[in-house]
């Protein structure tokens, strides 16, 4: 029996699933028809009282019936469902423009914010963000940049060591940025102008100092490079990171093996509201000045080390403390809880994701 038949046979039964007109109505007619006290399913049970003969005429029948009918309920049901959608999406709206739920978005951490602060300054200037390994070997952490086994600068370091290797070679936790410039001079080719901020690591403790501390190098290598550059790049860098025109800096002659002539740096400040601001006039009744930075022409041995003649290229360096600049920007004054990770300090000292408030269109903003 095919289902054409079927269907002008049982043709009433058919058009009335057809128009149901609810996914209710098209509900109770399946449960009148194929539900357990339904009409089909009481047909089907009169199979078990007829003869073999009658069972063989009928019983194609009524399957045939039970089958037709459970197909039109699917369709009208689908069709049904279509239309119910289609009256949702006609009324529902989605309004996009409602604000997010905040959530617990988290912040950024004040050193975290301060490498993004110095990087957008840098990058106004031309430097390109540089980094290297915190596990280094003395070569590049100490003799490349003139520092021989001997010198008392290794002792200065309070160097974490890590068990000798097999080869000699001496592993240890990087005591400052600075071999970063001795990686990027062997494997860049000048001019080089590259900041990079990075983790560091002494043996040392108490309110400024943590093991485990930031800095961020500088270093320019170019044809003609003097002091000059090294100045105006630090005062440049140093205004627009504390959103200030009247710092001003001191270059104090100094030492450092890596650099010659070497200078510290000192900015600058004075007592407002019993805090120390960077700026104003520090020769002033309520000024000084502050050392915040090592810096210098870089030695032409270091220059030679990497592989570069330096009757041709000349550069300078500097080196400066991250947490420190967070501290005097932001006036935190104990550095320990930095890395104790408090979420209270966190929520009072970060900042929010996605909307830095301070800074920066960088230089000349
Ligand atoms: N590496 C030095 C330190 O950790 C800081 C420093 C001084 C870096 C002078 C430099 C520099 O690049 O020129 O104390």
């Amino acid at each position: 029996m095919n289902g054409a038949l079927v269907s002008t046979e049982y043709q009433a039964e058919l058009s009335e699933i057809a128009s149901a007109a609810s996914l209710a109505d098209l509900e109770a007619i399946r449960v009148a028809k194929l539900g357990k006290a339904g009409t089909i399913t009481a047909l089907l049970k009169t199979l078990g009282g007829m003869t073999p003969e009658q069972r063989q005429a009928e019983g194609p029948k009524i399957h045939a019936l039970r089958e037709a009918v459970t197909v039109a309920i699917a369709d009208r049901k689908a069709a049904l469902d279509e239309v119910a959608l289609d009256a949702r999406l006609a009324t529902e709206k989605l309004d996009m423009s409602l604000p997010v739920s905040p959530g617990a978005p988290g912040s950024v951490h004040p050193v975290a914010q301060v490498m993004d602060e110095l990087a957008e300054i840098f990058a106004d200037l031309g430097f390109a963000v540089a980094t290297g390994p915190e596990i280094e070997d003395d070569w590049h952490n100490f003799t490349a940049l003139n520092i021989p086994e001997t010198h008392p600068a290794r002792a200065m370091h309070d160097t974490f060591y890590f068990p000798d290797k097999e080869d000699g070679k001496k592993m240890l936790l990087r005591t400052h940025t600075s071999p970063v410039q001795i990686r990027t001079m062997m494997n860049q080719e000048p001019p080089i102008r590259i900041i990079a901020p990075g983790r560091t690591y002494r043996s040392d403790s108490d309110a400024t100092h943590t093991p485990m501390f930031h800095q961020v190098e500088g270093l320019v290598i170019d044809r003609g490079i003097h002091m000059g550059h090294l100045k105006w790049t630090l005062e440049t860098f140093v205004k627009a990171f504390f959103e200030r025109d009247d710092i001003v800096l001191r270059l104090r002659p100094s030492f450092f093996p890596f650099t010659e002539p070497s200078a510290e740096v000192d900015v600058g400040f004075t007592w407002e509201k019993g805090r120390r601001v960077i700026g104003g006039d520090p020769t002033g009744p309520n000024g000084g000045w502050m050392e915040i930075l090592g810096s210098g022409m870089v030695h032409p041995k270091v220059i030679a080390n990497c592989g570069l003649d330096p009757d041709e290229w000349q550069g300078f360096a500097f080196g400066c403390g991250i947490d420190r600049l967070a501290m005097l920007k932001y006036g935190m004054d104990d550095l320990r809880p930095f890395f104790d990770g408090d979420l209270r300090w966190l929520k009072h000292y970060g900042f929010a994701a996605l909307d830095v408030p301070t800074l920066s269109g960088g230089v000349g903003a």
